[in-house]
C-alpha cells in the first residue's frame, strides 16, 4: 500500500465520526492527541461517564463527547470560562477574540456553547460552569475517564489530580495533557502530577501520544 493512502486510511474513519471539523474550534489540542482521546473515550466510556477539567472553546469536548455519544454516556466538562493565567490579556496565549465585556479578562463560554450546539452534542456534554475546586464539592458520581487540561500552575494541577482521580473507577482512565518529561519542552506541573500518579502504585501506564499521558487505574 502506498504510504499516503495508509495515513489517510487511519485518519478517515475518525473524521467521519466527528460531526464538525476540529480545526474550526479554537484550542490547543493537536489532532493526533484528539484522535487518541477519541479512541480512548470510545473504550472507557463503555463503563461510565467521563469528566474533563478545562473546556476552553470545546475542542477536547468534541473528540471525547463524540466518542461518549456512541456509548450513550455523558461528558461532564468543567471550566469557569475565565481562562488560565497564560490566556489573560498580555500573556503568551491571549486570544483577543475572547476578550470579555470588561476588557480585562476573557470569556470562552459563548464559544464553548456554540461548539456543543454545532456538533449536536447538547445531550451528551454537560457543561459545569465553575472552578474545578467548587465542582468537586459534594461530587458523588463515579467516573470511567478523567481528562485533566485545566490550570497549569502547580497548585491548580495538584488540586485537579487530588480532587478528581479518587472518583475514577478501578479500570478507569486518567488522561493528562501537556506532560513534558523534558523541562525544555514546557512547564512542569502536569508532569509533576503524572509522576505522582505513576509513583502512587495505583496506575499502569499506556504509551503517551505527544504531550498526552494515559494512566489506567488498577483493578
Ligand atoms: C488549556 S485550556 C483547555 C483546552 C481544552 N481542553 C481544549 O481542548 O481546547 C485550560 C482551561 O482551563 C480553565 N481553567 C483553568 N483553571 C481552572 C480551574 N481552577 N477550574 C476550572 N477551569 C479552569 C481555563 O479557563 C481554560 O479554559
Amino acid at each position: 500500500m502506498h504510504a499516503c493512502s495508509h495515513i489517510f486510511d487511519s485518519i478517515s474513519p475518525l473524521i467521519m465520526k466527528l460531526p464538525i471539523d476540529p480545526n474550526s474550534i479554537k484550542g490547543f489540542l493537536d489532532h493526533e492527541e484528539g484522535m487518541a482521546l477519541f479512541n480512548k473515550a470510545l473504550i472507557y466510556t463503555k463503563r461510565g461517564p467521563c469528566l474533563e477539567i478545562g473546556s476552553y472553546c470545546g475542542k477536547s469536548a468534541l473528540y471525547i463527547g463524540s466518542a461518549a455519544k456512541e456509548n450513550n454516556q455523558t461528558l461532564f466538562s468543567i471550566d469557569h470560562h475565565q481562562g488560565s493565567e497564560e490566556q489573560q490579556p498580555g500573556e503568551e496565549y491571549f486570544d483577543p477574540d475572547l476578550i470579555n465585556d470588561s476588557g480585562k479578562g476573557i470569556n470562552t463560554l459563548p464559544y464553548f456553547l456554540e461548539t456543543i450546539k454545532r456538533a449536536k452534542l447538547k445531550d451528551t456534554v454537560s457543561p459545569i460552569i465553575s472552578s474545578s475546586e467548587e465542582a468537586s464539592i459534594n461530587w458523588q458520581q463515579d467516573l470511567a475517564m478523567v481528562f485533566v487540561d485545566g490550570g497549569h500552575s502547580l497548585e491548580a494541577a495538584m488540586a485537579d489530580y487530588f480532587l478528581w482521580h479518587k472518583h475514577l473507577i478501578p479500570g478507569g482512565l486518567l488522561a493528562i495533557h501537556d506532560v513534558f518529561p523534558n523541562p525544555e519542552d514546557g512547564g512542569r506541573p502536569p508532569f509533576e502530577i503524572y509522576t505522582l500518579a505513576k509513583e502512587s502504585g495505583y496506575y499502569k501506564e499506556w504509551p503517551m501520544i505527544k504531550s498526552l499521558a494515559f494512566l489506567e487505574k488498577l483493578e
